[in-house]
């Protein structure tokens, strides 16, 4: 497998119009054929304070807080449990206007939308979280509470800890993976001719056959001893750092790591440079060769 980590030259925002759209498109290809763009310097200009004010915070633990999380439409913070609500809000406010700021800038192409961000303050090594919750364990991302509809899932992310790497491991892309596991698994039927159970629980929140083979494989993923326990790379990313990925391709686990902030964005299939790549694409390939 090639080397799935991009370097991207930390002088792109002084980069002429018609250069950043030239090596914009670069960019997105290299992102939709699984790799990873990182900066060794995140680009981003948080200030000290905002970061100091993130490293005291502590976090609601519970099932329903995985993480600190903040939504720019109803601009609201939750999961948080510390005394400064206010200025968690601001904070966060922030850091994601200038991510997708970032965004805009480094992936002319995309036209995105802006989803969570979040604030990861509990160290990941050793976390008590059930298996489905588990981001020590590999998986391509999907959603429980809400369907992407075929827009992919885009995250930045950007390592604040003063002292200590996050550290990654990282397995085949979506396409390989599905190659492989979807059809033998039994998902790719199922996911096409749900139960009547499976439809009835699903009426509150309707999923497309996309939304729920990519749960169904999520969850499929973090379960399957023999792909957790194969040999994976691991990736470092220093104190400082930044990268991103399409994590509904980018087959990733978090093994260790403490304090790292994260905007996602879905990002819609009309810009996107190999919509052949695409998992939904995938997934209509599969499911045609399968009836
Ligand atoms: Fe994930």
């Amino acid at each position: 497998m090639a080397m799935p980590l991009r370097t991207v030259d930390a002088g792109f925002l002084a980069w002429a119009p018609d250069r950043r759209q030239a090596e914009g498109r670069a960019l997105c290809q290299a992102l939709e054929a699984g790799e990873i763009l990182y900066f060794p310097a995140s680009p981003l200009a948080l200030s000290a304070d905002d970061v100091a004010f993130l490293l005291r915070q502590k976090q609601a633990s519970g099932p329903h807080h995985k993480n600190i999380a903040y939504k720019a439409a109803p601009d609201r913070v939750t999961g948080y449990a510390g005394g400064d609500g206010q200025r968690m809000r601001a904070v966060m406010r922030r850091f994601s206007q200038s991510a997708l700021q970032l965004l805009a800038q480094l992936l002319p192409p995309y036209r995105m939308d802006p989803d969570f961000a979040s604030f990861r303050g509990i160290e990941e090594q050793g976390r008590k979280l059930a298996e489905r919750s588990r981001n020590d364990l590999l998986h391509v991302d999907s959603f429980p509470s809400r369907p992407t509809h075929g827009r992919r899932i885009l995250r930045f992310f950007v390592n604040i800890n003063p002292a200590a790497p996050r550290v990654w491991r990282t397995g085949p892309p979506f396409p390989a993976l599905a190659e492989q596991y979807a059809v033998g698994s039994g998902l790719l039927p199922r996911a096409l001719h749900p139960s009547l159970g499976q439809r009835l629980g699903e009426l509150g929140h309707p999923r497309p056959a996309y939304d729920r083979f990519m749960l169904a494989f999520h969850h499929w993923l973090k379960a399957n001893r023999e792909f957790q326990s194969a040999a994976h790379p691991t990736w470092e990313f220093p104190p400082g750092s930044a990268w991103l990925c399409f994590t509904d391709t980018v087959s990733h686990a978090v093994l260790r790591g403490q304090f790292a902030l994260e905007q996602t964005v879905m990002v819609r299939a009309e810009g996107l440079q190999a919509p052949e790549l695409a998992p939904a694409a995938v997934f209509a390939r599969l499911a045609a060769r399968a009836v």
